[in-house]
C-alpha cells in the first residue's frame, strides 16, 4: 500500500494524526492529512477549556470543525481528553473538593453526550501519574478530590457512552523499567480486577533525548495487553525523526495483537508542539521525510 492509513489497515489497524482546527484552511496540510491518515485526534479542541469555557455552557464549535472534517473524509476519531490537570478553564481551576468532583462528572457527561456513539476511543483520563521515581499520582486539584477520581471518571464515561472504548493515556510510560510505567500497570491491573470499566491504555510516545525510545516498549505493550486491555500509540513524535526508531515503534505495535493503531502528533514538523525537534514524518514544505518511508515500509511488512 502507498499511504500510511491503507498500509496500517492491512492488519486491521489505523494510522492517525493530531489535527489542529486552525490549520484546516491550509490545503498543503489537509491534502497530506486526508491522503495519509485514517484516524484523527483533535490536538486541543476537545479539551476541557475548549469544550466547557464557562461552567455548564458547552461549546463544540472548534471540536466539531475537527470532528466533521474527519468524518466527512472517512476517518475515525479519538476523543482527547475528558479529565486532565492541564488546560482546565479558569472556573474549574478555582474549584476543589466535592464541587470539583461534580464538575468533572458534569464535564464528562456533557462532552460524551454530544459525541455519543461517534468516538472510537476516548482518553477519559490523561497524565495522572507523577514523573520520576516515586510511582505516585501526580498532585493536582483532581487528585486532591480523592484517589478514586480516576475510577469515578471511567464509570461516568461508561454510562455516558457505552460504545466508546475508554482509555487511560499518559507519557513516559513506554519504558517497562520506569516507576511511572509500573504505577500505571498496577492501576490498570487493579481496575481490571475490580471491574472498573477501562478498555485501553494510550502510550503517548513523545520520544526525545531525555526520554528516548527503548526496545523494551514491546514488552510494555505486551504486558498491558495481557491484563485484558487494548493498547494504542497515541501521540507519537521522535526528536530527530530517526527512521530506525520510527520503524521500531511501528514493529512494536504490529507485534502486539491488541495494539489498535498509531497516531502521530501532527503532520509536518512545523505543525508540531516541538518544531525545534523536527520530530514528525513530513517536512515543512509537505514533502516526505526519510522516516515516512521507514514507517510505510514497516507497515507494509518489512
Ligand atoms: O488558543 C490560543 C491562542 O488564542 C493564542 O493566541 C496562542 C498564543 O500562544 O495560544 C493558543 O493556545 C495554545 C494552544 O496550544 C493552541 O495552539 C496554548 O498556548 C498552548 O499551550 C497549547 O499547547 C498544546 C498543549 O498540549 C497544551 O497542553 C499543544 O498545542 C498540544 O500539542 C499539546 O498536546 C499535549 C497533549 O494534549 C497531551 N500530551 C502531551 C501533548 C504535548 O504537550
Amino acid at each position: 500500500e502507498s499511504t500510511l492509513g491503507a498500509a496500517a489497515a492491512q492488519s486491521g489497524r489505523y494510522f492517525g494524526t493530531a489535527i489542529a482546527s486552525g490549520r484546516l484552511g491550509d490545503s498543503t496540510y489537509t491534502t497530506i492529512a486526508n491522503r495519509e491518515f485514517n484516524s484523527v485526534t483533535a490536538e486541543n479542541e476537545m479539551k476541557i477549556d475548549a469544550t466547557e469555557p464557562q461552567r455548564g455552557q458547552f461549546n463544540f464549535t472548534a471540536a466539531d470543525r475537527v470532528y466533521n472534517w474527519a468524518v466527512q473524509n472517512g476517518k475515525q476519531v479519538r476523543g482527547h481528553t475528558l479529565a486532565w490537570h492541564s488546560q482546565q478553564p479558569g472556573w474549574m481551576q478555582s474549584l476543589s473538593g466535592s464541587a470539583l468532583r461534580q464538575a468533572m462528572i458534569g464535564h464528562i457527561n456533557g462532552v460524551m453526550a454530544h459525541y455519543k456513539g461517534k468516538i472510537a476511543q476516548w482518553d477519559v483520563v490523561n497524565e495522572a501519574f507523577a514523573d520520576g521515581s516515586s510511582g505516585a499520582r501526580r498532585d493536582s486539584n483532581l487528585q486532591r478530590t480523592g484517589n478514586d477520581w480516576i475510577e469515578v471518571a471511567f464509570r461516568t464515561a461508561r454510562a455516558a457512552d457505552p460504545a466508546a472504548k475508554l482509555c487511560y493515556n499518559d507519557y513516559n510510560v513506554e519504558n517497562w523499567t520506569w516507576a511511572k510505567t509500573q504505577a500505571m500497570y498496577a492501576m490498570v491491573r487493579d481496575f481490571k480486577q475490580r471491574g472498573v470499566p477501562i478498555d485501553c491504555v494510550g502510550f503517548q510516545s513523545h520520544f526525545n533525548n531525555d526520554s528516548p525510545y527503548n526496545s523494551n516498549f514491546r514488552t510494555t505493550l505486551q504486558n498491558f495487553a495481557a491484563l485484558g486491555v487494548d493498547v494504542a500509540i497515541t501521540e507519537l513524535d521522535i526528536q530527530g525523526a530517526s527512521g530506525t526508531t520510527y520503524a521500531n515503534v511501528v514493529n512494536d505495535c504490529l507485534a502486539v495483537s491488541r495494539c489498535l493503531g498509531i497516531t502521530v502528533w501532527g503532520v509536518r514538523d512545523s505543525d508540531s508542539w516541538r518544531p525545534q525537534h523536527s520530530p514528525l514524518l513530513f517536512n515543512n514544505d509537505g514533502s516526505k521525510k526519510p522516516a515516512y518511508t521507514s514507517v510505510l515500509n514497516a507497515l507494509n511488512g518489512g
